[in-house]
C-alpha cells in the first residue's frame, strides 16, 4: 500500500505562490462530514433510490412534492453536517498559492462554508431554488421548506437548481470549468469515482493540458489508471498532507 505521506511530501514541496492549482471534487469529499456518496455502500445514495424516479425533468413533473421531499431531506441532512479536514485544507491552500479553483460536482455547499473563495458547482446547488414559471433563481436556506415551494414573484413552482440527468450544464460553469482545469499546475482529483460525465473528463482534459493529476480516493475508480500519483485513504486525512506549512 502506497505511504501518502511519501507520495505527498515532495509535491508539497513544490508549491509556491505562483502554483495554480484546480480541485475537481465529488462525494467522497464530504464523506467525511457525514453526507452519504452516491455510489458504493448501503448508505449511498443510489443504492438506496432510483436516480430515474427522483433527479430528472421527468420525475418532477410527474411527482413534485415526492421530488422534494427527498431534496428537503437531503437539505437538513447537510445543513447538520461541518465541512471537515478536507474542505479545510483547499482552504489553507488558497494561503500558498495565487490560485484555487474548486470545481465541484457536490450540491452540498460545504466547500463555502469552510471558506473557499473560487467555487464552481458543476451540478448546481441544493441551496438554489429556480422558478418554473419565470426562471427566476433565488438562495434558499429555510428547512424544512413547504412541500410545493412557489416564487414570490409570480408564484410559480419551484425546483430545485440542481443538474438533473438529461440536463445540461449551465454553459459558463461549463466554460469556467473547462478554462480552470486547463490552466493550473496541479489538478486534485479529490473523492469522486469519475464515472459521471461530462464530470469526469474535465479530469482528463486538465492531464491532457500538462497538469500533474493526483487523485485522493479509498480505491482506484475511473480516472486512476491514467493519473500521475494516487493517493489511497480518506481525503480528510490525506488532503491535509499537502498543505505547505504556513
Ligand atoms: P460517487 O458516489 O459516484 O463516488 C464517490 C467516490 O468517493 C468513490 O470513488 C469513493 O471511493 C470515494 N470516497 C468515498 N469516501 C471517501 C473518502 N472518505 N475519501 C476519499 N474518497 C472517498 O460520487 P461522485 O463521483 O461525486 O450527479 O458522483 C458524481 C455524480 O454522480 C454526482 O455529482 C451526482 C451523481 O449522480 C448528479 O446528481 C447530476
Amino acid at each position: 500500500m502506497t505511504d501518502p505521506l511519501a507520495v505527498l511530501a515532495p509535491l508539497r514541496a513544490t508549491i509556491t505562490s505562483s502554483t495554480r492549482i484546480c480541485a475537481l471534487t465529488g462525494a467522497g469529499i464530504s464523506a467525511a462530514s457525514g453526507v452519504p456518496t452516491f455510489r458504493g455502500g448501503s448508505e449511498s445514495l443510489w443504492e438506496n433510490v432510483r436516480p430515474e424516479e427522483l433527479a430528472t425533468p421527468e420525475a418532477f413533473h410527474r411527482d413534485p412534492a415526492k421530488v422534494w421531499r427527498w431534496y428537503d431531506w437531503r437539505r437538513g441532512m447537510v445543513a447538520a453536517c461541518e465541512p471537515n479536514a478536507a474542505h479545510h485544507a483547499l482552504v489553507a491552500l488558497e494561503a500558498a498559492c495565487d490560485r484555487v479553483t474548486v470545481v465541484t460536482q457536490n450540491v452540498d455547499g460545504l466547500h463555502q462554508r469552510a471558506g473557499s473563495r473560487q467555487v464552481l458547482e458543476f451540478h448546481g446547488s441544493l441551496w438554489t431554488l429556480r422558478c418554473l414559471g419565470c426562471r427566476r433563481e433565488v438562495e434558499n436556506h429555510v428547512t424544512p421548506l413547504p412541500p410545493l415551494p412557489a416564487c414570490d414573484v409570480c408564484g410559480g413552482l419551484m425546483r430545485p437548481g440542481v443538474v438533473w440527468f438529461g440536463e445540461a450544464i449551465d454553459p459558463e460553469v461549463m466554460r469556467a470549468s473547462v478554462d480552470a482545469v486547463g490552466d493550473c499546475d496541479l489538478l486534485l482529483v479529490v473523492g469522486t469515482s469519475g464515472l459521471v460525465y461530462p464530470a469526469a473528463g474535465l479530469a482528463r482534459a486538465g492531464k491532457e493540458s500538462g497538469a500533474t493529476v493526483l487523485e485522493f480516493n479509498l480505491e482506484e475508480g475511473g480516472v486512476s489508471a491514467w493519473v500521475d500519483h494516487f493517493v489511497p485513504g480518506s481525503a480528510d486525512a490525506t488532503l491535509p498532507l499537502l498543505v505547505p506549512e504556513a
